[in-house]
């Protein structure tokens, strides 16, 4: 199964080589990957921004545990999820749909109800969690993608999201920085890189019931 080699040949980058860059097509390919990405009820409550200016990532280095990751790779995917849920939202899902089905959105109303009704019944903070919760959905669909293509990517937590929404101006957005992930091309010296996979067994992590 090409996708196993894949998973075993990815790795969480420590060292890019900051002269390769992912080319426009591989982007775009890694953007579809995101874009079709499962997401609760298909809102897809995040947006996700690529930093590819080096100003910026300098910025954002001291506000990620100065991780090298940050200023050597390619390009940056900041996954940033809506704080608030709003009708808004949920309209425009239902106008998609409604487009996409060639369907009126009376139709749609109860569905439209049910999940205005389900959102709204979670605190502001758990909507929060929530919209937070799918990015790392996406992420993980751009990890696997970044693996099929041969390039290199490294999952981020480590970074201070409140500096990262100043840097970012994305308060006003009503955005938060959830997740990011390093892209790029492995450097030669990086040693991690034929580090062996450090895994709990597939009898400890599983268990039939
Ligand atoms: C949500 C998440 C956050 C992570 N944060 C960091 C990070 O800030 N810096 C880093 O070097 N690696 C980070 N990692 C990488 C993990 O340490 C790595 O995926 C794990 O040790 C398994 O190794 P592998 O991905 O190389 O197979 C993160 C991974 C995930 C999934």
């Amino acid at each position: 199964m090409n996708l196993l080699e894949n998973l075993k040949w990815r790795y969480a980058t420590k060292k890019f080589d900051s002269s390769k860059k992912v080319n426009e097509s591989d982007l775009k390919k890694l953007k579809e990957a995101i874009q079709l990405s499962a997401s609760s009820f298909g809102l897809q409550l995040y947006k996700v921004l690529i930093i590819e200016s080096d100003q910026i990532k300098e910025k954002l280095k001291p506000a990620s545990w100065e991780q090298t990751q940050i200023t050597e790779a390619s390009h940056i995917f900041i996954f940033c999820n809506y704080t608030k849920v709003i009708d808004k939202n949920i309209d425009d899902y239902i106008n998609l749909k409604s487009k996409s089905l060639n369907i009126g959105t009376k139709d749609l109303e109860g569905y439209s109800d049910f999940m205005k009704n389900s959102i709204g019944a979670l605190s502001e903070d758990m909507q929060k969690v929530w919209t937070a919760k799918q990015t790392y959905i996406a992420m993980g669909n751009l990890l696997t993608a970044c693996a099929e293509l041969k390039i290199d990517a490294c999952p981020m937590e480590g970074f201070d999201i409140e500096k990262y929404n100043d840097i970012l101006a994305l308060d006003s957005k009503d955005l938060s920085a959830a997740v990011i992930t390093a892209v790029g091309y492995r450097s030669g010296e990086d040693a991690t890189a034929n580090a062996p996979k450090i895994r709990k067994s597939i009898d400890d992590l599983f268990e039939i019931i």
